[in-house]
């Protein structure tokens, strides 16, 4: 069974319902929760599906049957973005949704890897056929290598002792023994705090398998251009850094980073390509992040590509 909630699925349906009709790009579509939302809201609308792991295509698949030819689910890496949807679209992109990181299933099956729960391989891969593994980089990477993920993508203080405890211990073979190592090299009064103190080792190592940061940063470069006038892109992100290329993505497709000096008046800028729609990012609501504990650290922006590019 596939069960994963929807994050701020209000939210999300809100920001594409005006959107023209056409065919919106589900970059992540896990188990179809959001396309199955936006399918009922908008019945017109045509749903092409990616998403980059076995099961969650599988289930797509299966959730999604009953709305027939209007939905197609491709196995793929959002990365390559503009290849997927030139070979499986006829164009009229009007909408594009990112719900980034990992689902619940991926979470709940102990046997991938992902979780500091129990004792399961190595592995952390969204798309089995890949060839890195978290044992290779736990095994393989240089001790400063591992200390610079830990610390940048798990903003973990203790990053430098968990990389020597990790360099010290190896082989490591199992995520429990990725546990300990984190749990030797945190200082006693520190573990008790905070949550399960491997939980960002863990989300750092699975960044840098599956190349998170670099893949969001091409599919959003290709979003932009993918999508026709009047269409929206939508990115739901989970992690501080996931959220800051997003939102510095948007500013300069605003044209926000290049038209002014201090105290020079606002010209309209040329390559302004879109309106940012969401100012600040949208935060979960409380009756939300009450029942659902990954929506807690979402963050939702949203973009509208203009008809014709301002100042042209
Ligand atoms: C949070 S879940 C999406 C859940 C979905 N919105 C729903 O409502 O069921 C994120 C999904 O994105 C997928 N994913 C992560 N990075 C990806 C990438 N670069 N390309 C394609 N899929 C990716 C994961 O495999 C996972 O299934």
């Amino acid at each position: 069974m596939y069960q994963h909630l929807p994050v701020m699925s209000r939210e999300v349906i809100e920001l594409l319902t005006p959107i023209p009709q056409g065919t919106v790009v589900d970059a992540t579509v896990g188990g179809g929760g959001h396309a199955r939302l936006l399918l009922e809201a908008r019945p017109d609308l045509r749903v092409l599906g990616i998403d980059r792991d076995d099961d969650a295509v599988a289930a797509a698949r299966k959730n999604l049957v009953h709305f027939g030819d209007k939905v197609q689910i491709v196995q793929g890496g959002f990365e390559n973005l503009a290849t997927i949807v030139k070979e499986n679209t006829e164009g009229n992109i009007m909408g594009i949704l990112f719900d980034l990181g990992v689902s619940s299933p991926q979470l709940d099956r102990s046997e991938r890897g992902f979780s500091y729960w129990g004792e399961a391989p190595l592995d952390m891969r969204m798309d089995s056929s890949q060839e890195l593994t978290a044992q290779t980089v736990l095994n393989h990477y240089t001790e400063s290598e591992l200390s610079m993920i830990i610390a940048k993508n798990g903003e973990e203080r203790f990053a430098d002792r968990i990389a020597s405890r990790i360099v010290a211990n190896r082989p490591l073979q199992t995520t429990a023994d990725l546990v300990s190592s984190v749990q030797e090299a945190i200082p006693a009064r520190f573990r008790r705090s905070g949550g399960n103190p491997a939980r960002r080792t863990f989300q750092a190592i699975r960044m840098e398998v599956n190349r998170e940061l670099p893949s969001l940063s091409a599919g959003l470069d290709e979003s932009v251009h993918l999508l026709s006038p009047g269409g929206r892109v939508l990115v739901l992100a989970y992690h501080s850094l996931e959220d800051r290329i997003v939102k510095d993505r948007f500013a300069r497709w605003a044209g926000e980073r290049e038209q002014t000096l201090p105290g020079l008046p606002v010209e309209p800028n040329p390559r302004r390509r879109v309106k940012v729609l969401t100012r600040r990012a949208l935060r979960p609501r409380a009756s939300e992040t009450g029942s659902n504990r990954r929506a807690r650290s979402a963050r939702l922006r949203a973009a509208e590509k203009l008809t014709v590019p301002a100042g042209s």
